[in-house]
């Protein structure tokens, strides 16, 4: 579609709209306060000097703490971080912005989110005004860098998570491969990791709702495993599509928290297995709650005997998974 231009406004909006964009909180701190506003528009300038830039509202409360000086962090957010880029984003007062997360507020720098993919401190070298905003380019002085950590999107005005963007790429290398390989067509894979995510995002909000602490998407993919019976952490990797490394330190993430107990295996003392914490009994009896109101929900909006009929084509034993071998030959 072509846009005239007096409409570009509404054409760059929507060519935007169709990107996935990485998401940060940029933070400042300056005259006691400390800032956080949700960014979109910020990108490396240069390798040498490391540099930045981030485009900032001039009306926005960080602007000031940058135009007087202060130095500004580049939270970017991680999958399960929805929550607080919607609080930054203006979703709550400024004051109840850092009520949630793993917030590092230290003397006389920009507050740093401890579990972000990664915080990227900038220091502020030139200011260019452009119209609204205010380009921000700055130095890099300091990155502290999780490598556990998987980044959260923002596509088409909503939150995305690097699995499902796994599975846009998929889509989208599928339409290299011809018609057969088109969305139309559509993938089952695709629809049941979609429907995966419905699930779970449900489960998420409402465990947050009553209280709980954010679990992230691969900590729900672990629950769900060893509820299952997979405890070997070595299983538990290979399941979840991680290292070893990265599964160790998410399972000691959630020793911390006191949601599972890693025990010698009785069946190999040189192993050790995951179980279920005593303490994690309630949040588990709340998800297993959650879960069935969820069952009920998709019941009252698709029809009970469609539900039934689906949860009963999915628990069928499908065999082991299926070796295709050679490509078909070109026609
Ligand atoms: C996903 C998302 C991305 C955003 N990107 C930007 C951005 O790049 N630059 C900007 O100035 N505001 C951006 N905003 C809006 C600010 O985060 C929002 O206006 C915030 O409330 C400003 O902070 P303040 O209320 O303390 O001034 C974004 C908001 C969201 C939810």
């Amino acid at each position: 579609m072509m846009f005239p231009s007096q409409n570009c406004a509404e054409g760059l909006r929507g060519a935007l709209r169709s990107l996935v964009r990485p998401v940060a909180v940029v933070t400042a701190a300056h005259a006691g306060r400390n800032h956080a506003m949700a960014a979109t528009a910020f990108c490396e300038v240069s390798m040498d000097p490391p540099s930045m830039l981030v485009c900032i509202n001039r009306l926005n409360a960080t602007h000031l703490a940058v135009s007087e000086g202060a130095d500004v962090c580049l939270n970017l957010l991680a999958e399960d971080q929805r929550e607080i880029s919607r609080r930054c984003g203006g979703g709550v007062v400024p004051e109840e912005r850092f009520e949630v997360g793993d917030w590092v507020l230290g003397p006389g720098g920009p507050p740093r989110l401890a579990d972000a993919c990664a915080s990227i401190l900038l220091r502020p070298g030139r200011i260019v005004d452009h119209a609204t905003h205010a380009v921000v380019i700055g130095e890099v002085v300091d990155v502290a860098l999780r490598d556990d950590r998987r980044p959260l999107g923002f596509h088409d005005g909503a939150y995305l998570f690097p699995l499902a963007g796994a599975a846009l790429n998929l889509v989208a290398q599928s339409a290299l491969l011809g018609e057969a390989g088109s969305m139309t067509d559509g993938f089952l894979m695709l629809d049941v990791m979609r429907a995966f995510y419905w699930f779970d995002e449900g489960l998420q909000s409402a465990l947050r709702a009553r209280g709980w602490e954010a679990v992230s998407r691969s900590q729900s993919m672990a629950f769900a495993n060893i509820a299952l019976g997979v405890r070997r952490p070595i299983d538990l990797a290979r399941n979840l599509g991680i290292t070893r490394q990265g599964v160790s330190k998410m399972l000691q993430e959630m020793v911390d928290r006191e949601w599972i107990v890693i025990e010698p295996d009785p069946t190999d003392g040189r192993a050790s297995v995951v179980a279920f914490s005593d303490k994690s009994q309630q949040l588990r009896a709340d998800a297993l709650e959650i879960l069935s109101r969820i069952d009920q929900e998709l019941g009252e909006r698709l029809g009970r005997k469609t539900v039934d009929a689906l949860r009963a084509t999915l628990g069928r034993d499908w065999g082991p998974p299926p070796e295709i071998s050679a490509l078909p030959s070109a026609q």
